[in-house]
């Protein structure tokens, strides 16, 4: 009697109990990653021919915060790059509001007619949440990239 009692107490609590952690625990696997494409055009946009536009590979990317390089990311062979940070050390408003994305790398390393000296620069912009399996991302792309005849 009294081991049954127990069993259905057990039955109650970890009915409760597990919601709980599951939810602490997407608090925890969270992540915000920026990630975005560039090409190699004179304002590292895609261009009017859509997909078929060239990328600029091996360009480096940084993140900076009021000033301040907090991450960098390379361009792949795709001009794809992905900058992962961890939401206990950024918060998503201040990355919207404070941060943006710096190439300095320059376009002539793509295509020699485009110029060899300037930066490309673009803010944030969050597009949403995405759960894999426990891991919360936080999706963040470039609002755009502009050219900037400095460098940054
Ligand atoms: C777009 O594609 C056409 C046809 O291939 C080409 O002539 C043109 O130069 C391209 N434009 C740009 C901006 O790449
Ligand atoms: C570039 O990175 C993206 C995202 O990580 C990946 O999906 C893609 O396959 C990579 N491309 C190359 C050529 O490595």
């Amino acid at each position: 009697m009294a081991l049954k009692t127990l069993a259905l107490i057990n039955i109650l609590v970890v009915g409760c109990v597990v919601p709980m952690v599951q939810g602490q625990l997407l608090g925890l696997l969270g992540l915000l990653r920026i990630q975005g494409t560039l090409y190699c055009t004179a304002n590292g946009n895609i261009g009017v021919n859509g997909t078929t536009t060239p990328v600029f590979p091996n360009a480096l990317v940084q993140l900076q915060c009021g000033g301040n390089v907090v991450s960098t990311a390379t361009t792949n062979r795709s001009g794809i790059f992905s900058i992962l940070l961890d939401p206990l050390n950024f918060v998503l408003s201040t990355l919207l509001s404070g941060c943006k994305l710096v190439v300095n790398t320059p376009l002539a390393s793509c295509n020699t007619n485009l110029p060899s000296i300037g930066s490309l620069q673009s803010t944030l912009q969050f597009i949403g949440n995405a759960l894999f399996g426990l891991l919360n991302v936080g999706n963040i792309i470039p609002s755009g990239f502009q050219f900037n005849a400095n460098l940054n």
